[in-house]
Formats: C-alpha cells, structure tokens, sequence
C-alpha cells in the first residue's frame, strides 16, 4: 500500500528543469496539491508519523512546510507551529541563523509556542542539504523542547542532508516519504 501511494505522490510531483536558476532541477509539488486523492494520501501518510511518533505538535517549515504541516496537525489532533523567516513574527522569538550557499539565513519561531512540556514532529517538502532542517531542530531544542522526528515529503539523498542531520536528530527519526 505504501508502495502505490509513493507511485502516487510521485506521479504528481513536477520535475521543472533550470529553475530557479540553471542547473539546478526544480521539485514542484503544485500538481500534488492540486489533487485531492494525492494530497489525502499525503496528509494521512504525515499523520500516521506523529501519531508514530508521539508527537504533540508539528512545526512547519516556511513556506511549503506550512502547507503540508497544518492539515497534518489538524488530522492528527495536534497543534501547528509555523518556523518562519526572520522578520515575519510579531511576538517574541527565538532565532536561528544558517549557511547558505552563499550566504547565510535566519529562521524565527514564537518563543511561547515551545516548551519543556512539547515533543516535536519537524514536516517540510523537499531536504535538500539539510541546512534549513538542521537549524530548525536547534531551534526546538533551544526552546527546550524535544525533537520527536523530522518528516519529508522529498529527500534529496545526492545531498547528503541525512548525514548532516544526523547530530541534530540524536537518534529521532527521519521519514522521506
Ligand atoms: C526549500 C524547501 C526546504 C528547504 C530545503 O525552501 O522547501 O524548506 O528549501 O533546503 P535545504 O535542505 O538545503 O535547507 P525555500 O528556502 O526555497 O523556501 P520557500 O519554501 O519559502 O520558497
């Protein structure tokens, strides 16, 4: 079952060559969204992962991240946290910077969203390098949160981001669906 559902969720996964610069081969998962059988599946497939886990809440990451993280949190019964781009929240944060290929990022989560009490489920669509993931666990763990896993729509293995990640996850799963 699991099976047809990966022919599914691939089949509706858009390959778009040179974008967004040369070179580089683009994962679109518009088509995905747009298809409410592949979408279910997915949400359903994420949802058994926190409830797998443990989990008792789910942070998504900007911006994809929060279009697969909430309806897994809803159908999972646990709240949502969104991790944005620095500048994007009101209150008051926690910040984490990261490298780039060129460069460097921040990413911020309300600080009251985390606590001692949470067990986290990480749900992002692509890990590339593993960068934005990595400082989304220190993140949690900042917050003296625990990680309970990161989940992926797509793992881009040539990059190696499993590797990377492994410090970070200290044995907590990572599911590439
Ligand atoms: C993409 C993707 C992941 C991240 C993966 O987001 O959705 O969040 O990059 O790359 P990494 O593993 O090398 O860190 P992007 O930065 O394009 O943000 P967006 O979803 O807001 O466009």
């Amino acid at each position: 079952e699991l099976t047809d559902i990966r022919a599914l969720l691939l089949s509706r996964i858009r390959d778009v060559a040179d974008y967004p610069e040369p070179g580089v081969m683009f994962k679109d998962i518009t088509p995905l969204l747009a298809d409410p059988s592949a979408f279910t599946a997915l949400t359903d497939a994420l949802a058994e992962i926190v409830e797998r886990t443990g989990a008792t809440k789910v942070v998504g990451l900007e911006a994809r991240g929060f279009i697969l993280g909430a309806p897994v949190a809803v159908r999972a019964g646990v709240g949502f946290i969104p991790v944005r781009k620095a500048g994007k929240l009101p209150g008051a944060t926690l910040s984490q910077a990261y490298d780039l290929e060129y460069g460097s990022a921040e990413i911020e989560v309300h600080a009251e969203d985390l606590t001692e009490v949470d067990r986290v489920l990480v749900v992002d669509d692509v890990l590339a390098t593993g960068g934005t993931a990595e400082a989304s666990l220190e993140l949690i763990r900042r917050a003296g949160a625990e990680v309970a896993g990161l989940a992926v729509l797509m793992e881009l293995a040539f990059l190696n981001g499993r590797t990377r990640l492994e410090p970070a996850l200290a044995g907590a799963p990572l599911e590439a669906l």
